[in-house]
């Protein structure tokens, strides 16, 4: 396959910014790499869409929700790559269509990057999945557009699980206070990934495009209990903790509330629980298919989230 030409969504996001970085990375490995935004993050995001540019990156503007905008940015690219944050998840199932009738667009790797919504018979009516499995589905339906979903369970970083929170009712590892809120019994696995995995992993995606076409990917960077997680903040900061769990019926209790009130950590919460309840843990995790072995480790990452709190 001849090297290829890629649109990248959401690429200053939350997730994005760490998939365009990695890509950026190994731009040798791709032809041409622009980034679709909307004209509001130009303004407002200058800075990284500036060293986006610097770096050799073509910049759209455009509004990701307009057709004509739309398939104007899709001349050229083979290949479209969406990280678009939760509140447009849907809007994807447009951008697939107009795809598929774009012939020259081969790929499409839609916005997962998180918990498996297909984990289980359950997952079909975990709220947070609702959106996602609509873009699946629609992706099934198209004629010409291959696609793969890469799954990567929790984030590990700073502000993600291994984290300080305002609300540690669904588990907290707190560098200053040396308290830990852990989920469950704390002997539950969970697996995570770090962010800068997360970018990696899509990029090993692309240039392993025969292995993983077709497929969700269950990849991460490391596997860990609550407790084995603690164990190592303990020793790299040299004390004993305070600890406090989130039993797994506490943490439904939370949740359904959450959901009821309609509090913004609802989303969270329900993903807290399902990865508690053991749905990140697979017979296999699928690295090694998309030569990806080489990943950050729990010592590693709690270095990093003992150095990002410490700086916040
Ligand atoms: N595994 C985990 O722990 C975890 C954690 C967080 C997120 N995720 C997943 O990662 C993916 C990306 O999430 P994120 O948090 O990185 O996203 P985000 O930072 O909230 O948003 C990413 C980009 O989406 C675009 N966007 C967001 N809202 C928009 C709107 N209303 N209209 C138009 N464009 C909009 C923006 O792109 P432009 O600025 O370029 O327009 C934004 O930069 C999601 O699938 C999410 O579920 C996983």
């Amino acid at each position: 396959m001849s090297k290829s030409n890629l649109l990248v969504f959401g690429a200053t996001g939350a997730i994005g910014s760490y998939i365009i970085a990695a890509i950026v990375n190994a731009k040798d490995a791709f032809n041409r790499i622009a980034v679709f935004t909307s004209p509001n993050t130009l303004s407002t995001k200058s800075a990284e869409i500036n060293t986006l540019r610097e770096k050799g990156i073509e910049i759209i503007t455009g509004d990701v929700t307009k057709k004509e905008d739309v398939v104007a940015a899709f001349k050229g690219i083979d290949t479209i790559v969406s990280a678009l944050g939760r509140g447009v998840i849907a809007a994807q199932i447009d951008l697939l269509k107009w795809a598929d009738e774009s012939p020259q667009i081969k790929r499409f790797l839609p916005s997962e990057y998180g918990t498996d919504i297909e984990y289980g018979p359950a997952s079909a009516t975990e709220k947070p999945h609702q959106q996602k499995l609509k873009v699946r589905a629609a992706l099934k339906e198209t004629k010409d557009l291959k696609y793969a979903y890469v799954v990567t369970g929790p984030y590990a970083d700073v502000p993600f699980f291994l984290a300080a929170s305002k609300n540690p009712r669904g588990g907290a590892f707190d560098v200053r206070e040396k308290k830990a809120v852990l989920l469950g019994d704390g002997k539950g696995r969970i697996s995570l990934s770090a962010c800068g995995d997360v970018g990696k992993f899509v990029v090993h995606t692309l240039t392993h495009w025969d292995q993983a076409k077709g497929r969700a990917l269950k990849l991460n960077s490391f596997t860990a209990t609550p407790e084995e997680i603690l164990a190592e903040y303990e020793k790299q900061t040299g004390d004993k903790w305070t600890v406090d769990y989130t039993p797994l019926e506490q943490l439904k209790k939370f949740e359904a509330e959450a959901w009821e009130k309609g509090e913004p950590d609802a989303t969270g919460l329900t993903l807290r629980r399902i990865w508690t309840e053991g749905g990140t843990l697979y017979d296999r995790r699928d690295n090694a298919d998309i030569g990806a072995e080489d990943t950050v480790t729990l010592a590693e990452a709690v270095k990093e989230s003992i150095r990002a709190q410490l700086s916040q």
